[in-house]
């Protein structure tokens, strides 16, 4: 065998060499193991909640597996659940779905990936206004797409005069995110509208992923650009899941709606892909979605009541600052004043990374730093813990911010 044959046999593909390691999923790995060799840490790195499914989503997923369900189902997902996915889709959100529109896959992680596969050529743009979710550019640069990167505004909004610089002949997408992880900020009403009439009159499809959809707060209602701008039903995508608001993480159900010949090929890619979504969990889904509405509820409560107490325990601190947590199940703290300052830790804090570092280290409270997200001056909080843990976790951050200001040497 020739050198430049055994060159070959020994490299990777250059395309996926530039796909990075998902930056949360690695944080809170290390920080299980941490917490699995006895270290006492808060955990507040969770992008799930801590709460157990609806006892009817455990009893449907036992009764499955014992009347012997497990088996390969069709590709988009069993037509029952489609069927109850998009009635659900039509009831909570308003888009006027059926089962065909619909694809059940494991987890909307690769929903979203699948839908980019799906419309992506070679170099095509996909619109990404940032802070978002870690995944997103890997997401499209996964499918073949280039992400475009886009700042929001002040308050945490896409920044329309921003993307209507970033659009081009090229730009065929955008990938949007209400309530969002990490900022915890709703897409207003008349804002989500304005965005939907803006991607209609560029002709850009959207992909809108409210996966935390039934998590908002204090009142705060969640709207889709899909409902309020029908004429994108025609061209645009939609994006949940169980994952979130019914507790069920590592159950792997993700839904893609669309239009019908968008989710024929999601669903084509899929039968390539993963052949179907897990059987078992798609009874436990379908138990879940019709019963298990009553224990989703008091889960958001439980999220609600938590949103109040870290929001208040935030503001009570001096130097830092976040958006009041209006869904999802995040807090997004800005320590911009925090820069440049030096404790007896010897970290300098420059970025969120850093805070986020000196309060794993020294105070043993795990965050996520803000560069997962796109965002240098800030970290992430997940309220997706105990009451108890929160106060303890606020303590030890008040602490931490006041030595910072009163004993930082900058
Ligand atoms: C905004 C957002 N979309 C999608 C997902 C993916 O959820 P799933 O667990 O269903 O893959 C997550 C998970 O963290 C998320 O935060």
């Amino acid at each position: 065998m020739s050198s430049a044959n055994s060159t070959k046999m020994g490299s990777f593909s250059e395309k996926m060499g530039q796909i990075e390691d998902s930056a949360t999923l690695s944080v809170m790995g290390k920080v299980k193991g941490l917490i699995a060799q006895g270290v006492d840490i808060i955990n507040l790195t969770a992008g799930e909640p801590d709460f157990s499914p609806p006892q009817c989503v455990n009893d449907a997923a036992i009764k499955a597996v014992q009347n012997g369900m497990g088996r390969y189902t069709p590709s988009a997902g069993l037509i029952e659940l489609r069927d109850i996915v998009a009635k659900s889709i039509r009831n909570e959100i308003g888009i006027e779905y059926q089962a065909e529109n619909v694809v059940v896959c494991n987890g909307a992680k690769i929903a979203i990936v699948q839908a980019l596969m799906a419309i992506l050529n070679d170099g095509d743009e996909v619109l990404i206004p940032f802070p978002c979710w870690t995944s997103y550019p890997e997401m499209v640069k996964l499918a073949g797409g280039v992400p475009v990167m886009v700042a929001c505004d002040e308050n945490m909004l896409p920044d329309m005069s921003a993307l209507d610089a970033a659009c081009n002949k090229r730009t065929v997408a955008i990938l949007i995110n209400t309530p969002s992880n990490p900022t915890g900020v709703v897409f207003p009403k008349d804002f989500t509208r304005e965005l939907g009439e803006w991607c209609l009159a560029k002709g850009l499809r959207i992909i809108s992923d409210e996966m935390y959809c039934a998590l908002t707060y204090n009142g705060i209602e969640h709207h889709s650009p899909l409902k309020l701008v029908p004429e994108l039903q025609k061209t645009s995508a939609w994006i949940g899941g169980m994952s979130k608001s019914f507790a069920m993480t590592g159950w792997r159900m993700g839904f893609f709606a669309g239009p019908k010949d968008w989710a024929a090929i999601v669903g084509r890619i899929q039968s390539q892909l993963a052949g179907s979504p897990n059987a078992i969990a798609q009874q436990a889904s379908m138990a879940g979605l019709s019963h298990g509405m009553a224990e989703r509820e008091a889960m958001r409560l439980e999220f609600e009541k938590r949103s109040k107490l870290i929001a208040a325990g935030i503001d009570a601190i001096e130097g830092i600052s976040c958006p009041e947590p209006q869904g999802a199940f995040y807090c997004f703290v800005d320590i911009s004043s925090l820069i440049g300052l030096t404790d007896e830790s010897g970290i300098t804090i420059n970025s969120g990374d850093d805070f986020s570092k000196v309060l794993l280290e020294v105070d043993k409270v795990a965050t996520i730093g803000g560069s997962a997200f796109g965002a240098t001056n800030h970290f992430r909080i997940s309220f997706a813990a105990s009451e108890t843990e929160l106060e303890r976790a606020l303590e030890k951050l008040s602490s931490r911010v006041s030595t910072l200001l009163t004993s930082g040497k900058n």
